[in-house]
């Protein structure tokens, strides 16, 4: 198997806890195949046609290159560097080119309108400055170039509400900062994006406080 990954120098990102920044790696890696599958349709859909230069924000262990072409070039914005080793295998096992940037998704160190994708799935509710987020999304982005991401979101007004509520602050601590209760889609709405294209869904798993999920794309 060929190493086909690189690292780009820094500007240093704050190191996540060193317990739980590995524990998290280790959840992911012991539970990503099931998430996988039970978000892999709306993977397909929202990567329909990606490849050329993608920006994955948050790519943890790695398991959305499987639904890029092989010879894609992948920068992969990830701060946890417990995150790394997993994620340099997965690049090597579908062959794509990948340069890790530990670096958070509020300061990327890519230049304005120099990729054709940028990717995120279950990142944005974790993040500290989503707007600030949002603004280097569409930096970096090309005119015409695509934010796909999936996310979980804050349900409305209900049983799963109340849930997510009662549980946000053991869960923000023990998930390095995810929020159960954002409203991400009201954020990329209002992010200056030509066009946003986002889909409600139901993610049917024990995982109640994840129940509420959006899909989608938004072309810059
Ligand atoms: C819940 S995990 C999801 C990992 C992967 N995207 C997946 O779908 O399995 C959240 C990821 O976001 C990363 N993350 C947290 N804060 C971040 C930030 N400010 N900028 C970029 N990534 C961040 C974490 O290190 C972790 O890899």
């Amino acid at each position: 198997m060929t190493d086909t990954s690189t690292r780009a120098t820094p500007p240093r990102a704050p190191r996540p806890n060193p317990v739980r920044g590995r524990l998290n790696s280790a959840f992911f890696a012991l539970m990503g195949g099931y998430i996988d599958r039970k978000l892999a349709a709306h993977k397909r859909r929202i990567l329909d046609g990606a490849g050329g230069v993608v920006a994955e924000i948050g790519a943890g262990n790695g398991p959305n290159l499987r639904y890029l072409p092989p010879g894609t070039t992948v920068h992969a914005i990830e701060p946890n560097p417990h995150f790394h080793r997993r994620l340099e295998r997965a690049a090597a096992a579908r062959g794509v080119h990948l340069t890790v940037h530990p670096v958070p998704g509020e300061a990327i160190d890519l230049p304005d309108a120099s990729v054709d994708t940028v990717l995120c799935t279950w990142v944005l509710c974790t993040v500290g400055d989503l707007d600030g987020v949002l603004r280097e999304v569409h930096r970096i982005l090309r005119p015409g170039g695509r934010f796909a991401f999936i996310e979980h979101v804050a349900a409305p007004p209900g049983a799963v509400r109340r849930v997510q509520r009662l549980v946000r602050r053991p869960w923000r601590w023990a998930f390095e900062g995810c929020r159960t209760d954002r409203d991400t889609a009201a954020a990329i709405r209002a992010a200056g994006f030509a066009s946003v294209d986002i889909t409600e869904f139901p993610f049917r798993s024990t995982f109640v406080p994840v129940r509420t999920q959006i899909a989608g794309f938004a072309v810059r």
